[in-house]
């Protein structure tokens, strides 16, 4: 595994004054399949979130972005399985815990927001029933509690009449709405993080924007942590603070949003930031680069980007880049990062 040590804090948004990061995520490597085919879909993934921050995660399809959050959610499933770095949430290790103290952390200070609002939701319960459910079984209320509380969360997220959503299946819900109600239902447990893996790539452009717009309200308010997984550029810097860009399971580029997109330091996100988005997706979205994404199965010793880079030269074929600061908080993983950075678009 390609060593980066030093970087490895570069996310956090106040490195050095306040406290730790509620996540630290260092060298994290997940294995898929068996044998032969076996591959790292993470392979030393760095990423540190500070209390109340947030950070987009971007990069192309099949880049790590899903399995790093199901990583730290525990959602792998029996086909992954983590084979090296570590996960600490709020000073503990997510990766050591008990069964029990890690479901206590996981679900509860930990919410998840997917791109499938359908599929998360129980299709033969109302939404009142399932929300109620959660409240009296991970927050202990009272039946007639979590009735008010169900409610009171429904308003909270813009949804015009309560009561009737609540007594709605979530089919009879528009897309926007059963976005809502999952929303309502991550946050009704007070999580300090919220992962939110490509919440609003379903939606249409208004009901997103009000969506995004929600998120930001909430996480303002109850000062949560945020992980917004996207491919879209500007919805990135809408929402986040920070940034994280991924290539084939490595995060290769971090730092504020600013910083990354006026001044990227790696040639992948310069790529990605340049190349024209697909006029389809309303010209917002990551644009697909030339050439592919590198075989998982048999990863060379370089840089993984290094078949696909303009500035590829003979060392990046022999030597991993390791994640190494540009400025304070901007770490890129390319060997000319200095050159790159200072490049004329
Ligand atoms: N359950 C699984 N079994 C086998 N391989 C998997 C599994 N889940 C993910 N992978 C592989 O791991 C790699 C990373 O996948 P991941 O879902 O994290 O990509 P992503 O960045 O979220 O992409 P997208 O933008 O398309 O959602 C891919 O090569 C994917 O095929
Ligand atoms: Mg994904």
């Amino acid at each position: 595994m390609s060593g980066t040590g030093p970087a490895t804090t570069q996310m956090s948004s106040n490195p050095g004054t306040g406290p730790g990061p509620l996540l630290d995520i260092r060298e994290l490597c997940v294995e898929f399949g068996e044998g032969a085919r076996a591959f790292h879909a993470l392979n030393g993934v760095n990423l540190a979130v500070a209390p109340a921050a947030a950070i987009a995660i971007l990069g192309e399809s099949g880049c790590g972005k899903s399995v790093t959050s199901l990583a730290v959610t525990g959602l792998l499933g029996r086909s992954g399985r983590v084979t090296g770095g570590s996960i600490s949430f709020n000073g503990h290790d997510l990766l050591g815990m008990s069964k029990q103290a890690l479901n206590r952390v996981r679900g509860v200070e930990i919410g998840m927001i997917f791109q499938d609002a359908l599929s998360a939701l129980n299709p033969t319960l109302t939404v009142g029933y399932q929300m109620r459910e959660l409240l009296r079984t991970r927050m202990g209320l009272s039946r007639s509690a979590a009735r008010t509380r169900a409610k009171e969360l429904l308003d909270a997220v813009g949804i015009a009449d309560p009561g009737r959503c609540a007594r709605s299946f979530p089919h009879q819900l528009s897309g926007g709405m059963r976005q809502r109600v999952l929303i309502a239902m991550a946050v009704s447990l007070e999580p300090k993080l919220l992962i939110c893996d490509e919440p609003t790539t379903a939606l249409d452009a208004t009901i997103q924007a009000q969506v995004i717009e929600l998120l930001k309200t909430l996480r303002r308010d109850m000062n949560m942590s945020l992980i917004f997984i996207t491919h879209d550029v500007g919805v990135a810097a809408e929402i986040a603070d920070d940034v994280a860009v991924m290539y084939a399971g490595r995060v290769i580029e971090c730092g504020p949003v600013r910083d990354v997109f006026d001044n990227p330091a790696h040639p992948y996100t310069k790529a990605l930031l340049g190349a024209r988005p697909a006029a389809a997706e309303g010209g917002r979205t990551l644009a697909t680069l030339p050439g592919a994404v590198p075989d998982l199965v048999r990863v060379p010793d370089g840089c993984l980007f290094e078949p696909r880079c303009a500035r590829r030269a003979d060392r990046c074929r022999a030597e991993y880049p390791a994640l190494l600061p540009i400025s304070a908080n901007h770490a890129s993983a390319c060997h000319f990062r200095e050159e790159v950075v200072n490049e004329r678009p």
